[in-house]
């Protein structure tokens, strides 16, 4: 694999988000030169937080408002770029808006028009797109258990019933078809030699952020010690979903996403990105034998406890290596958590 350290430009959409912002972090530090999109420019704490980075001046970091219900916007920031991450999702419907009805039409409008700039650019090699394990389901069709193993073949069946499934309906419907929407650049025939990488990250956790507080995904994994009953309810959701629930840290995560850049070999289709496959009682029974002080409840450990195999080596085949265990991911999600007072 060729490492790449010169000026080359790339655009991160949604870069001041909890995986956006850290991901422009690194490129900054690696020397490339950034396209960085917000929703709002004028929001003054999330462009500071940006600005704040080192190595952030005007030329290296250069920021552009861009709205995933106005798709067109996304042209100017793609401009001239070789690489394009597709990180921006939108969590709840703008009500004002009378052009998409939903979240999933709005996210797979934005997607497949920024495909369409990054084929027409004439400078973009390959689009990355920060895709969810939600889309990757090893859940039966019909509903009834899981099959033995989750991988990159599989897709969730969007019409499916299972405990807890109405708690993020819209995220599932809409990180799903925008997966399968921008994964179809990747072929020749529409993309014109695009090509279209998509990285289905587990549930995020780890130590470091540029947010001044808890990411909403690091209290999720964190809840059964702050007995945080909504946050614990999206664990579960996970676990009821998946089976077991993928989970990286947010360090991996963005160099998974910089590694699918760099890679010199042609690079397309769908990777599973998670280092650990975990049951919520597993965490449970970590969390006694290594924060008894935290006194989390018993009640946790009666999680389903499920065969299913963690079969996806796409990612690790290609040469990545993930630097976090599960061990480390939940220490260092309560390491940040205690630093924003939330334990
Ligand atoms: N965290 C996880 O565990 C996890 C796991 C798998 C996949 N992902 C994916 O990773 C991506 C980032 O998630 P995150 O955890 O970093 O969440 P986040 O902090 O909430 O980031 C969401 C990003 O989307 C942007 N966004 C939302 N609505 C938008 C709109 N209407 N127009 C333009 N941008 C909009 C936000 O931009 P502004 O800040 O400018 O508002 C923000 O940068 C998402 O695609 C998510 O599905 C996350």
């Amino acid at each position: 694999m060729e490492k790449k350290n010169s000026c080359c430009k790339v655009c991160v959409t949604g870069g001041a988000g909890y995986i956006g912002s850290w991901l422009v972090k690194k490129l900054l530090e690696k020397q490339y030169t950034v396209h960085a999109t917000l929703k709002n420019l004028k929001d003054e704490s999330k462009v500071g937080l940006l600005r704040s980075l080192p190595n952030a001046n005007s030329t290296r970091l250069v920021l552009f408002e861009a709205d995933i219900y106005n798709p067109d916007e996304f042209e100017k920031a793609i401009q001239g770029c070789e690489f394009v991450f597709h990180v921006a999702t939108p969590m709840h419907h703008s009500v004002g808006s009378n052009k998409y009805k939903n979240v999933t039409e709005a996210a797979v409008a934005s997607a497949k028009s920024i495909a369409k700039f990054c084929a027409k650019s004439g400078t973009v090699r390959r689009l990355i797109y920060t895709a969810s394990v939600v889309a990757a389901s090893p859940i039966k069709d019909c509903g009834s258990g899981f099959m033995d193993f989750m991988d990159e073949t599989l897709w969730t069946p969007l019409n499916v019933s299972f405990p807890y499934c109405d708690l993020h309906k819209d995220y599932l419907q809409s990180k799903t078809l925008t997966e399968q929407e921008i994964l179809s650049y990747g072929h020749q025939k529409i993309g014109g030699g695009l090509e279209v990488v998509s990285l289905a990250c587990g549930l995020v956790g780890g130590r470091d952020t540029l947010l001044s507080f808890t990411p909403l995904t690091v209290a999720v994994l964190i809840s059964q010690l702050t007995n945080n009953a909504n946050f614990y309810k999206s664990l579960k959701y996970m676990e009821e979903l998946l089976g077991k629930i993928p989970v990286i840290h947010l360090d991996d995560v963005c160099e998974a996403h910089i590694f699918c850049m760099e890679n010199n070999q042609p690079m397309n289709g769908r990777f599973l990105c998670a280092s650990s496959f975990v049951s919520t009682s597993e965490i449970a029974t970590y969390y006694l034998q290594n924060y008894p002080q935290l006194r989390p409840k018993q009640e946790y450990l009666d999680g389903p406890k499920r065969e299913i195999k963690w079969a996806s080596t796409k990612l690790i085949d290609k040469g990545f290596v993930y630097k976090y265990d599960i061990n480390m991911i939940l220490d260092d999600s309560i390491t940040c958590a205690r630093r924003m007072g939330d334990i």
